[in-house]
């Protein structure tokens, strides 16, 4: 509970880990943000406590997170075992994934902030636990966080206000799931809709995961199938031939919302999968990214339409397709809890943008605390 003296430091809850595709990201965007929470001024404002979600979705407290962070790779079988006969967890029930409780060090938490990526993190499922524990959090509440999430909803979101995005369909899983006649039925109609090259993208998994590129109707049917595989909801888009811009949001709640410069990703690959978004050296960043002035305020001003149309807040990281050829810019999707890593686009657009790691951390956490007070004044 928060101590009754206000110049008491505040005690940070930093979460991070899960049961995402996007588990060992977390932990290195994490090392980030515990760093600088730690550094300069940010030392004396807080105490941070440390929660690990291991990859079957439990959560751990300081024993373990400490050492991930401090390692910065995912726990290993041994340090899993470790802490399972240390809690005192039968043989027969160490095998269990997901959420059984808070681990006792979480009572002392005043702030959470949760440095998750993708489902059960990004989506609002944390943020609702946070919510329901009368806590403030960093970040998107549980309608933002969802919406953000999900690409149909947040498709939907956009649309709504107008914001241009590329053709696309959303498709059923279940239809794909049927097969035969009716599935190929649904190739031939989304051929026809939006032709070849397109995109099929489950709906809520990130990171590139089970997204395929299809330039006839056998990779159409193939990536839905991969993509079925994964999620019940799936997107199909018309592909183009576009530069990737992203442009970082911060603020909202209680505060204005800012937009950053604008930042570029450069890969020498087809597109941007999930290889080239995680090898070394497949992709670098420009910052500020060499577009045309015009381009990008257009761009800041749409990121900044995006975070508002899926009532998203704290932070977010926009991403853009832009057509050099024509001048067409589209949004392509919002991220709720971009990667934080020390070479994560979201921390740099901020540098570059004059705003160094310990105050945008620390603004992060204030825009919480006072988003928390007016919610609970309302
Ligand atoms: N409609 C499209 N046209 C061209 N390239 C696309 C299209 N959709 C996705 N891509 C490529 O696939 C990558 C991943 O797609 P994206 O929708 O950003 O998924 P994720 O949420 O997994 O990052 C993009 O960065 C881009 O390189
Ligand atoms: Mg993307």
């Amino acid at each position: 509970m928060r101590s009754s003296d206000p110049t008491a430091p505040l005690t940070v809850g930093l979460i991070f880990g899960g049961d995402s595709g996007e588990h060992a990201v977390s932990i290195r965007s994490a090392a980030t943000v515990a760093a600088g929470l730690r550094s300069g001024a940010n030392a004396g404002r807080y105490v941070l406590r440390c929660f690990y979600i291991d990859r079957l979705g439990r959560w751990w407290g300081p024993e373990l997170a400490d050492p991930v962070l401090q390692q910065a790779t995912p726990a290993s079988d041994d340090q899993l075992c470790g802490a399972l006969s240390a809690a005192g967890i039968p043989a027969e029930r160490r095998g269990q994934g997901g959420f059984a409780g808070l681990p006792p060090a979480a009572l002392a938490v005043d702030l959470w902030f949760p440095v998750l990526h993708g489902p059960n993190g990004e989506d609002g499922t944390v943020q609702g636990l946070f919510t329901l524990m009368q806590r403030p959090y960093v970040g998107s509440g549980v309608l933002g966080s969802a919406v953000g999430m999900d690409k149909l909803a947040m498709k939907a979101a956009f649309a709504a206000v107008g914001l241009p995005q590329v053709p696309y369909a959303a498709v059923d899983g279940a239809e794909v799931r049927r097969g035969g006649a009716s599935r190929d039925a649904l190739v031939q109609r989304l051929a026809s809709q939006l032709g070849y090259p397109c995109f099929i993208k489950p709906a809520n998994l990130g990171s590139s995961v089970g997204i395929s590129k299809a330039t006839q109707a056998s990779e159409l049917r193939d990536g839905l199938e991969l993509a079925a595989s994964l999620d019940t909801r799936i997107v199909v888009e018309q592909g183009v031939v576009a530069r990737e811009l992203e442009c970082a949001v911060r603020g909202g709640g209680a505060r204005a919302l800012q937009a950053s410069v604008l930042g570029e990703i450069c890969f020498d690959a087809d597109w941007y999968d999930y290889e080239t978004k995680y090898s070394d050296g497949l992709s670098h960043t420009v910052i500020p990214a060499q577009v045309p002035e015009a381009i990008a305020e257009r761009a800041r001003s749409m990121a900044l339409d995006a975070v508002q149309a899926v009532a998203a807040q704290g932070l977010a990281r926009v991403d853009f397709f832009y057509a050099e050829a024509t001048g067409e810019l589209w949004v392509n999707e919002i991220n709720t809890l971009p990667g934080f890593t020390s070479l994560s686009m979201y921390p740099m657009l901020w540098a570059a943008s004059g705003i160094e790691l310990e105050t945008l951390l620390h603004e992060l956490v204030q825009g919480a605390q006072e988003w928390a007070q007016l919610r609970a004044a309302a």
